[in-house]
């Protein structure tokens, strides 16, 4: 029986992969949501979202929807959208501009700290604290210009854990400083819908012993691709340009202004680093990608993925289209290669996985992490 000999240790260059229920059931895409997404740090949006004073959007983490938002101070928050009377949202547009947050079922009142401002006979009850009663904050970080926010009562470091993905991937923090990420602006978002578990993606990002064979564009510009080992598994190592290659394009043409502070060795290389749970950051030497993934079901994720480059080049209107199209096309590919992977999760084929080759190896990692953060 099939089903008995997958259970038997796989031969040597072959490592097992998480079974085909990790992808499936909703009892384990329950559990992620509360152990995984409502405890780490999850990067939401770009700073240039809520750009203004009172501007917010409203933003799904796990099974918590959440404002975040932009104070009279400029600084960003993020709260809770349940009105602390009785759990109304507060906000039920996704994204706007207010003086204030009035809920609109008996209009408590916040203020865009969150403090509770008014209510229908507020005054004639005294004893309301209007601190204790104001919308419940999310602990926030800004890093490369993206705001990350963690709902749990006490975050993990963020130096422990998203951070310490960087350093892992290029063995510091400062070769991804170079690229002043913070200081780049968005000349294109493009977002996903995405019929797959959120894990298929992040585990065919990590490898690309699947490039020569559906990312024809992407292993011309990076020849070494094809031949299936994706430099994210040697520390600080990025993956060369092809010799004729003169910039990451769809068709290899030369890109735009260098980022002014990268080193020669990150001249013509391409840098990718995934953070767990839902961010990967690509970096070229004329600008960097950044996908956050919004996990929605077992079988289905949100995308949003932002081409970002100097701000001169993106006030002035400079075409960059040819290294969007390069990769939204790597994204239409893996995304498609994700889909058709999707619904043989269920199949009793993969009861107990498939497996991993030598290129693919590091994606054991992943899987540990995740089975150690369910269990936790
Ligand atoms: S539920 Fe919001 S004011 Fe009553
Ligand atoms: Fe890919």
């Amino acid at each position: 029986m099939i089903i008995e000999q997958l259970d038997q240790p796989l031969p040597g260059s072959l490592m097992p992969t998480l079974s085909g229920n990790y992808y499936t059931d909703p009892a384990i895409f329950h559990a992620e949501q509360v152990r995984i997404f409502e405890r780490s740090w999850f990067c939401v949006l770009h700073e240039s979202d809520i750009p203004t004073p009172g501007a917010y959007k409203l933003v799904q983490v796990g099974r918590e929807q959440l404002i975040v938002s932009r104070n009279r101070r400029k600084e960003v928050s993020a709260f809770f959208n349940v009105c602390r009377h009785r759990g109304m949202r507060v906000c039920t547009e996704d994204e706007g501009t207010r003086r204030n947050f009035q809920c609109g079922y008996h209009a408590w009142t916040y203020d865009l700290d969150g403090k509770l401002i008014a209510a229908p006979n507020l005054t004639r009850m005294p004893d309301i604290d209007r601190e204790d009663y104001g919308l419940r904050k999310v602990h926030v970080r800004e890093w490369l210009g993206y705001v990350w926010v963690c709902t749990a009562e006490e975050p993990p470091s963020f130096e422990e854990t998203v951070l310490a993905e960087v350093v892992d991937r290029l063995g510091n923090v400062e070769s991804l400083d170079k690229y002043r990420v913070e200081d780049l602006k968005i000349a294109k978002r493009i977002a996903y819908e995405v019929k797959a578990n959120w894990k298929l993606i992040i585990e065919n990002f990590m490898e690309c012993y699947h490039c020569a064979t559906i990312h024809p564009e992407l292993t011309e510009v990076i020849p070494e691709f094809a031949e299936g080992w994706a430099a994210q598994t040697n520390v600080g190592e990025g993956a060369h340009f092809g010799d004729e290659i003169e910039g990451f394009t769809v068709d290899g043409s030369a890109g735009v202004t260098e980022l002014p502070l990268i080193d020669p060795n990150q001249d013509r290389r391409y840098f990718a680093i995934t953070v767990r749970p839902n961010v990967f950051i690509n970096m070229v030497p004329d600008h960097v990608i950044i996908h956050r993934m919004f996990p929605t079901t077992e079988h289905s994720t949100y995308v949003e993925c932002d081409w970002l480059f100097l701000p001169e080049v993106v006030d002035a209107g400079i075409d960059v289209s040819k290294s969007v199209e390069l990769f939204d096309r790597v994204n239409l590919q893996d995304f498609d290669a994700c889909e058709k992977t999707q619904p043989a999760m269920s199949s009793r084929i993969y009861d107990h996985g498939g497996a991993l080759v030598p290129a693919e190896h590091h994606i054991s990692l992943f899987h540990e992490w995740l089975v150690t953060q369910l269990a936790d």
